[in-house]
């Protein structure tokens, strides 16, 4: 499929997705967000595909929604015009595969938003990342208040969202918002590095994993229980558990097929 704003490559079972506006620090505007949300949709139905990462480049990841489209809309364009955006930032979130965000550079806003739908956040040193939506008169309308403080705590996205301020990569570590920081040059040969490692495991058995867990986050404890539990239950049912287990007992690596 072709994009216009966005790059997508797939290989050995990887997919990237690279932001590619450059020219206003891939600003995110509305056609960003469909052609996020058909790639997501495109990547999910594609069984060769595995894992999924979302970047930017060594440069920049995103500087947030295009502020020169919303400078003038209405609270009616507004409620509209988003919809792509929630669309296709739920979709990367329910993926039934790895979603890992490798960043470098800028991370704002909408773009630092985008990062919270991936399951792992991997942080070049360059990274600066921030929701400075307040210092326009606007608060983070792209899940920012709902995700992120499920990710690292009210108090600490409280701070962040009230002060608008940018961190570095090392407090993003510090405070959980991301998983790791690697050198630049070394971004995005880490991400693929962990992205084949999840591609080497369970395909069913990752997809559940990732639904106890995003499920589990909308349920009480005993609930969330219960859901793991059958899921837990289910996985018996296919053959990458008949593998995983023989495998072991034969001291060889297990040959998933993903059924
Ligand atoms: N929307 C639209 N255009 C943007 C943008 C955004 N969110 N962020 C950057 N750009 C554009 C700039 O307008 C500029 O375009 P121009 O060359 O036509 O003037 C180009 O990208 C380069 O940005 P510039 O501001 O010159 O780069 P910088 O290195 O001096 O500053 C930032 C970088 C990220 C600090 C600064 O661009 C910025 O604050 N951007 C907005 C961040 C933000 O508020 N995001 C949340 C939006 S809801």
């Amino acid at each position: 499929m072709a994009y216009e704003t966005i790059l997508v490559e797939i290989e050995e079972g990887v997919a990237t997705i690279t932001l590619n506006r450059p020219e206003v620090l891939n600003a995110l505007n509305s056609q960003v967000f469909i052609e996020l949300g058909e790639a997501a949709t495109q990547l999910t139905a594609d069984e060769t595909v595995r894992v999924v990462i979302i970047t930017g480049g060594e440069k920049v990841f995103a500087a947030g929604a295009d502020i020169k489209q919303m400078a003038t809309a209405t609270a009616v364009d507004v409620s509209t015009s988003v919809r792509p955006s929630l669309k296709a930032f739920n979709l990367i979130e329910n993926m039934p595969k790895p979603v890992i965000a490798a960043i470098a550079g800028y991370a704002l806003g909408g773009g630092c938003e985008l990062t919270l739908t991936a399951d792992v956040r991997i942080a070049a040193d360059n990274a600066q990342l921030g929701l400075p939506e307040i210092k326009l008169g606007i608060l983070p309308g792209g899940g920012g208040t709902q995700r992120l403080p499920r990710l690292i705590g009210a108090g600490k996205a409280k701070e962040l969202i009230f002060s608008g301020e940018f961190i570095s990569a090392e407090e993003a570590l510090r405070i959980g918002l991301v998983n790791k920081v690697v050198p630049t040059d070394q971004l995005l040969i880490e991400a693929k590095k962990m992205a084949k490692k999840f591609a080497a495991r369970g395909a069913v058995a990752i997809q559940m994993a990732k639904t106890c867990i995003n499920e589990g986050l909308q349920m009480d404890l005993d609930r969330g229980l219960q859901y793991e539990h059958k899921c837990f239950s289910l996985l018996f049912a296919t053959e990458d558990q008949k593998e995983g287990m023989k495998a072991f007992i034969e001291k060889r690596k297990p040959n998933f097929q993903g059924k």
